[in-house]
């Protein structure tokens, strides 16, 4: 199997199951007009998250990484009429692009972004007592994975979901001597999650546009 194939087989799945859709096109085309990297979830595992988030009718949700706000916009389509988002971005220019798409996505008034590195952001949002999160989505650096994953169970109740990206990485996951830190940082999040009592978790591999990578999620079964 190669890329040519997961690719194909991508588009042949997008093609069935994602219909056009002018504002995620745009939102994707912004993306590169930006000169960003275009490292946002493929359009099924987009649908995969809005599904998800749905599924749990999340009402308050969490993201860590918005870059141009790609997954937020299909997780934020999820929320009811009176629900928030919020994302969270380091990155000046991702957050205004991420603002623009949003807003074109007229998702504005559910949805902020915060600005500023997540470590810092995070205990903000305790602190303005926003938690508990019914979803929390960790796809920002991955040498804070596993910080970021204890801030989401500090800010999540049972019953909320902690989905987590890029933590396969090519099948490097299970060198351990790897010098790669985002290796490293994916392999300390994964050891925590196997570990962590508070939660029921597991992890898929996944194929397709964007390579070969995996998804952790996790089922919050404590209030503690
Ligand atoms: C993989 S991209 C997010 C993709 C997005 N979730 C999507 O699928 O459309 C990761 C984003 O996290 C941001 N990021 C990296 N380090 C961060 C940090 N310490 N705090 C907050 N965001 C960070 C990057 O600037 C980038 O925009």
């Amino acid at each position: 199997m190669t890329q040519e194939k997961w690719t194909a087989v991508d588009k042949y799945i997008t093609d069935l199951f994602v219909p056009p859709d002018p504002v995620l096109d745009v939102t994707i085309q912004s993306t590169s007009d930006a000169q960003m990297p275009l490292i946002n979830v493929a359009p099924n595992q987009g649908k995969l998250l809005h599904i998800l988030a749905l599924t749990q009718g999340a009402r308050n949700i969490l993201e860590i990484g918005t870059l141009a706000g790609y997954s937020t916009i299909w997780l934020a389509r999820a929320l009811p009429a009176d629900g928030k988002l919020i994302t969270l971005e380091v990155e000046p220019k991702h957050a205004t692009v991420a603002r623009d798409n949003i807003e074109r996505a007229g998702l504005i008034d559910k949805v902020s972004v915060r600005l500023g590195a997540a470590l810092d952001t995070l205990p903000q949002l305790r602190n303005e007592g926003l938690a508990p999160f019914d979803l929390v989505f960790i796809d920002a650096d991955k040498v804070n994975t596993a910080e970021y994953f204890e801030w989401a169970l500090k800010l999540t109740r049972r019953g909320s979901l902690i989905i987590t990206d890029n933590v396969v990485r090519k099948g490097a996951v299970i060198d351990e001597n790897s010098t790669d830190a985002n290796v490293q940082g994916v392999r300390r999040f994964n050891e925590k999650l196997a570990a962590e009592a508070r939660v029921t978790a597991t992890i898929i591999q996944t194929v397709g546009s964007k390579g070969y990578d995996g998804l952790a999620i996790a089922l919050v079964t404590s209030d503690s």
